[in-house]
């Protein structure tokens, strides 16, 4: 497939989305419409030679399409699914070979479907392919129409169609394969006399046909395949499938997914061998989960990193952190903005750290806040410990040596330091540095009051 190239429109606002953000930016399997396109042309194409058409908020479609490594083609006014392509034609018409063009609203789409697409284009020796499907429902796509022989003809759009037309239930996939050299040599015979007043793309099955070339059609019989993106409903389904398709891949590589209907697992994910996810867990992002872990179920894991044998009980919420291996984490755990786990390092219920790396075998199993930390290795974190890292302007730091003990109910008042193996009091408030080794008590002395009862 080294000379087909690819082109993605995806220029259009969506107004059917009815919202400020365009609508190849919303996501479905965790990925933008327009990446979710992208990385499926990838698997055909070598990235010199796919082409976006940027246009409605370019500058945040163009940083998805950078991101990606290909290349944006502006369209400043959206014109139509034609004209889109007419603003490649610097930079595409040199290429020669087939041109698959394809919507960017439509990421259901698979690899190998393109692929056969494109061998159909050449097989026929056509000047165009385009992949049909029939649904149930064919309200707003274009439709298929066939002449008496059973070819394609023309391909009618919803808002064009006579009711006999409106009646036919194949319907235009929205992704078509051209061979390049004739697609360049008649776009400029689109027109805009039709309702919308736009150039349709589809126009250039009937202007192919007249100019003497054959179109086919590539019809498969699995239509969700094609699903088209124009409203928030479809966008829900989009992701379904996205995610359903996921999770068999994960299940497939080794994973154990309970309930996996439940589960949230966005395409950038990673999970190795013989890791375990419980019913409505959710693992976004860029996360990276290593071999024979569990998490724990309704748990949140957002771009974080965890290594092998790590363990996350349920309800807990992990984002941009790091837990090594044989790491513990909840029920009801949190860990943010670069929270680092050693290995084995155990954190327990109702626990949050920010910023904070916590040594090997360090231990904080209940109620505390460690934010802005640096606890050494097999400390042990008394319940209810807190770091004051915040003076109401700025943030501070804490810094526990290897071996300390805090008692529980500690205050910690930032910037402090505890040196290696010292302990602090239950209960203390503690605003000074303590020495290795020391006991730092910081709180008033017990005072029993005899037979205080018998004279109030
Ligand atoms: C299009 C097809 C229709 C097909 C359907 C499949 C046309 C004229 N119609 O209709 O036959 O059944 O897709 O989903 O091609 N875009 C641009 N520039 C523009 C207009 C659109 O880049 O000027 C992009 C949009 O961002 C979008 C894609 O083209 O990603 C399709 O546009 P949309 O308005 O959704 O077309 P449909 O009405 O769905
Ligand atoms: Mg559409």
């Amino acid at each position: 497939m080294n000379d087909a190239a690819v082109v993605i429109l995806a220029a259009g606002q969506g107004t059917r989305m009815k919202s400020r953000m365009a609508k190849v930016l919303h996501k479905a399997g965790g990925k933008p419409l327009v990446r979710q396109a992208i990385d499926t042309a990838l698997e055909i194409a070598p990235r010199e030679r796919i082409f976006v058409v940027v246009g409605y908020q370019a500058e945040q479609v163009r940083a998805e399409v950078e991101a990606a490594g290909v290349q944006a083609i502006h369209q400043t006014e959206q014109l139509g699914t034609g004209h889109a392509v007419m603003c490649g034609e610097e930079k595409l018409a040199s290429l020669g070979g087939s041109l698959i063009v394809f919507v960017g609203d439509c990421p259901l789409i698979q690899p190998d479907t393109l692929r056969q697409l494109a061998l159909q284009q050449r097989g026929d020796g056509a000047g165009a392919t385009v992949i049909t499907t029939e649904v149930d429902d064919a309200t707003g796509y274009g439709r298929i129409i066939r002449d008496a022989n059973g070819g394609v003809s023309e391909i009618v759009e919803h808002k064009a169609a006579t009711p006999s037309q409106l009646a036919v239930r194949e319907i235009n996939s929205g992704i078509l394969c051209f061979d390049a050299q004739l697609l360049w040599e008649h776009i400029h015979e689109l027109r805009t006399d039709n309702p919308a007043r736009e150039y349709y793309l589809t126009d250039m099955v009937a202007i192919l046909i007249r100019a003497g070339s054959r179109v086919t059609a590539m019809k498969i019989p699995d239509s969700s395949e094609l699903l088209g993106i124009n409203n928030r409903v479809e966008l829900a389904e989009a992701d379904r499938i996205l995610r359903a398709r996921k999770v068999r891949q994960l299940m497939i590589d080794g994973v154990t997914i309970e309930k996996p209907e439940t589960v949230t697992i966005d395409s950038g994910v990673t999970i190795g061998m013989d890791t375990i996810i419980g019913p409505f867990a959710q693992l976004t992002g860029t996360s990276v989960i290593g071999d024979g872990c569990k998490v724990g179920a309704c748990s949140i894991i957002h771009s974080s990193v965890l290594g092998d044998a790590v363990e996350v009980f349920p309800f807990s919420m992990v984002a941009d952190s790091r837990l090594d291996a044989h790491a513990h984490v909840g029920p009801y755990g949190r860990l943010r903005m670069g929270a680092h786990l050693g290995h084995s390092a155990h954190v327990g219920n109702f626990v949050e750290l920010k910023n904070t790396e916590l040594g090997a075998g360090a231990k904080s199993m209940h109620l505390a806040y460690l934010g802005d930390s640096t606890i050494g290795e097999k400390v042990n974190i008394g319940a209810g410990t807190i770091t004051c890292n915040y003076d109401g302007s700025r943030k501070h730091r804490t810094a526990i040596g290897d071996g300390a003990f805090v008692g529980s109910n500690s205050t910690l008042i930032a910037p402090v330091e505890i040196g290696e193996g010292a302990y602090i009091a239950a209960g203390s408030v503690i605003n000074q540095k303590v020495p290795a080794k020391s006991l730092g008590v910081g709180r008033a002395r017990q005072v029993n009051k005899e037979g205080w009862k018998k004279r109030t």
